[in-house]
């Protein structure tokens, strides 16, 4: 058993860095076991069940595709495909799901939820991604910094731009300070994470080295950085009727290659958790473009497929270290 056997993945905020630090070293040797057809099946038997009350793509292959490379089998429970939360409590889905499975992963609005479902379901639970945070994609993008910098992680600086009071905001402020990063958010003050998120990074910061700045400045919050990312405006669960709001205060902090050159560093990196709209590829994006008479929103589409970005990387990667989280919990 690893040290993290039996542990919960809910936050960031619930590991040491050596922790974190330890599942990212076992991502990188599950990646490379894989691809050298080496992979061991540790997690043979074993039975997780994946509930999603928000869409996915990439978490919910990653999770699927983890546990079959390491022998375990899954259920995946839809957004309408159970009766969690409208006929049966969270407590309740939880105990009964926990006499089945080995381990459960959540995705949904509230952070609550998935807590009271690791509080009673008596098997480690996963978040998967709610309103507050998102710790699993929290690995995936530290794995691609490693992946693409040379320098240790206290060395590197890194740059958030959009919309920072959501999950990937708050993720990215509290991860960053943790691992002892030089992290700026840059967004407009009504965007930054709430204070008590802002509290826990520089408590963490006190102890990491990490630098931690917020601004509203794009030009002084991207000097220098090795990687810069962003996220949509409007995320899940959100009524489309804020776009237009989101599109005035946010689009000076869009991913332009102006923006790239503002680093001043030629071989800055982009990181975009996805779904990203770059382009005209979805239906949400083209109608956003066309009502509001735009082409691009957080990022354009010359930076998403410019040499700096970096993303498919990323999105491989949240397998890789989904698949750490499984085999250091269940195995
Ligand atoms: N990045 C991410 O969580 O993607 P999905 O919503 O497709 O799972
Ligand atoms: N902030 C986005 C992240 C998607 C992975 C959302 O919550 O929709």
């Amino acid at each position: 058993p690893t040290a993290l056997a039996g542990r919960h993945f809910l936050k960031e905020l619930d590991f040491t860095a050596q922790e974190f630090l330890g599942l990212l070293e076992l991502a990188a040797e599950l990646k490379a076991a894989k691809r050298a057809g080496t992979e061991h099946r540790y997690l043979r038997g074993r039975n997780i069940a994946l509930i999603f009350e928000k869409t996915s793509t990439r978490t919910r292959c990653a999770f699927e595709v983890a546990a079959a490379d390491q022998g375990a089998s899954t259920t995946y429970l839809d957004p309408s495909g159970s009766q969690i939360g409208h006929k049966e409590s969270v407590k309740d889905t939880a105990r009964v799901l926990g006499r089945m499975y080995d381990g459960i992963e959540y995705r949904g609005d509230s952070q609550a939820k998935v807590e009271e479902l690791a509080a009673y379901a008596g098997v480690p639970v996963f978040n998967g991604l709610t309103d507050d945070w998102h710790p699993t994609q929290m690995l995936a993008d530290v794995l691609t910094m490693t992946e693409h910098s040379a320098k240790p992680l206290t060395d590197v600086s890194f740059a958030y731009l959009g919309d920072a009071r959501f999950n990937m905001g708050n993720s990215y402020l509290v991860t960053a300070a943790l691992l002892g990063m030089d992290v700026r958010i840059v967004a407009p003050k009504a965007y930054w994470p709430v204070q008590e998120v802002v509290d826990r990074a520089q408590e963490l910061a006190a102890s990491s080295g990490a630098r931690v700045t917020l601004t509203e400045d794009v030009a002084e919050g991207v000097a220098g950085a090795d990687f810069v990312a962003t996220d949509v405006w409007v995320s899940m669960g959100e009524p489309k009727e804020v776009w237009g709001e989101r599109i005035e205060a946010l689009a000076p902090y869009a991913v332009t290659m102006d923006v790239l050159r503002a680093t001043g560093n030629p071989d800055v990196k982009f990181l975009h958790c996805l779904p990203a709209f770059h382009d005209l590829g979805t239906k949400v994006g083209r109608d956003v473009f066309e009502t509001h008479g735009l082409t691009s929103l957080e990022v354009t589409d010359e930076v998403f497929e410019s040499a700096h970005s970096v993303v498919f990387d990323e999105a491989e990667n949240r397998m890789h270290t989904i698949k750490a989280v499984l085999v250091a919990t269940l195995a």
